[in-house]
């Protein structure tokens, strides 16, 4: 027979699938801001922050949100190749396939952005723009200077390297919206809405504050690394669950278990 604990832990496998998509007062307020930056001219949007932060989420739910209303394309995987970023902004512009053996060029196609001014504004969302190198951002940022074409790119943080800080980013035309981790009271919130939204409502009753405040001393409320927390946790569950049921309780949360999280994830010493 198979743990109740192994649906359990899969919940918190990493995911950007919209379905799984947590409210949150603080991605309220940044998805709020994403759509009205996408309301003002002359801009481009920079989403910003830390690996497991939550953009590729936001950047996801706004490309849902807003497919069916306005002109919206969504490059979730970053395009390396600008023969082949140009040929995909092409294609999805005029939705026609361009053949293989074209190629489409940069000043054709930025003439192009330029005759539809005032007719059209297409919005293009691009993940992971760290990836992306700087001849190809310069492109994109000529291309978004058609008034045409508006980009919301997002970027993320690295310890030693402060990409805000490029000559790049400091123009006017960019909009940055930043992603924080989640406070010790938005973690509650995010580990209780993901669990009751799988109908696992006995699992969330275990889960008290002060657990979440000893997942936040470890994971510092990055989703990714909570995520991974919870994982090892319930994991650990469903291990006992199958081979020493009796130590298992859904009463509270084990104490143990949660340092035995932090000992395999190499948070503490053993
Ligand atoms: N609002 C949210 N609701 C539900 N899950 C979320 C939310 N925000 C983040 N997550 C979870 O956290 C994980 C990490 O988020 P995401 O992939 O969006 O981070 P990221 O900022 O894009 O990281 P990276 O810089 O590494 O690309 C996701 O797989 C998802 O499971
Ligand atoms: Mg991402």
């Amino acid at each position: 027979m198979t743990s109740r604990f192994e649906n359990v832990k899969n919940i918190f496998i990493d995911s950007v699938e919209r379905n799984n998509y947590v409210e949150l007062e603080s991605a309220q307020h940044n998805y709020k801001l994403l759509e009205k930056s996408l309301d003002k001219p002359l801009k481009m949007i920079l989403l910003f922050g830390k690996p497991g932060t939550g953009k590729s989420m936001l950047l996801n739910k706004l490309y849902h949100n807003l497919k069916e209303s306005r002109e919206i394309h969504y490059f979730d995987a970053p395009i390396l190749s600008e023969k082949e970023f140009l040929r995909r902004v092409y294609e999805a512009i005029t939705d026609k396939a361009v053949p293989n053996e074209l190629r489409v060029n940069f000043d054709g196609l930025l003439r192009f952005c330029q005759k539809l001014k005032g007719e059209r504004e297409i919005v293009f969302l691009l993940d992971e723009c760290q990836l992306y190198s700087e001849a190809l951002m310069e492109k994109i940022r000529l291309l978004s200077d058609t008034r045409v074409i508006k980009f919301v790119i997002t970027l993320h943080k690295t310890e030693n390297e402060d990409i805000i800080a490029k000559q790049h980013f400091k123009t006017r035309i960019w909009e940055v919206i930043e992603l924080s981790n989640a406070s010790e009271d938005d973690l509650y919130i995010y580990i209780q809405k993901k669990l009751i939204q799988k109908g696992f409502v006995e699992i969330s009753n275990m889960i008290k504050k002060k657990h979440i405040r000893f997942i936040y001393t470890y994971t510092y409320g990055n989703f990714r690394e909570s995520n991974k927390f919870l994982y090892t946790l319930f994991d650990i569950y469903e291990y006992f669950d199958e081979n020493r049921p009796h130590k298992v309780s859904t009463e509270k949360l084990s104490k143990k278990f949660l340092e035995m999280t932090a000992l395999k994830l190499g948070y503490i010493d053993g």
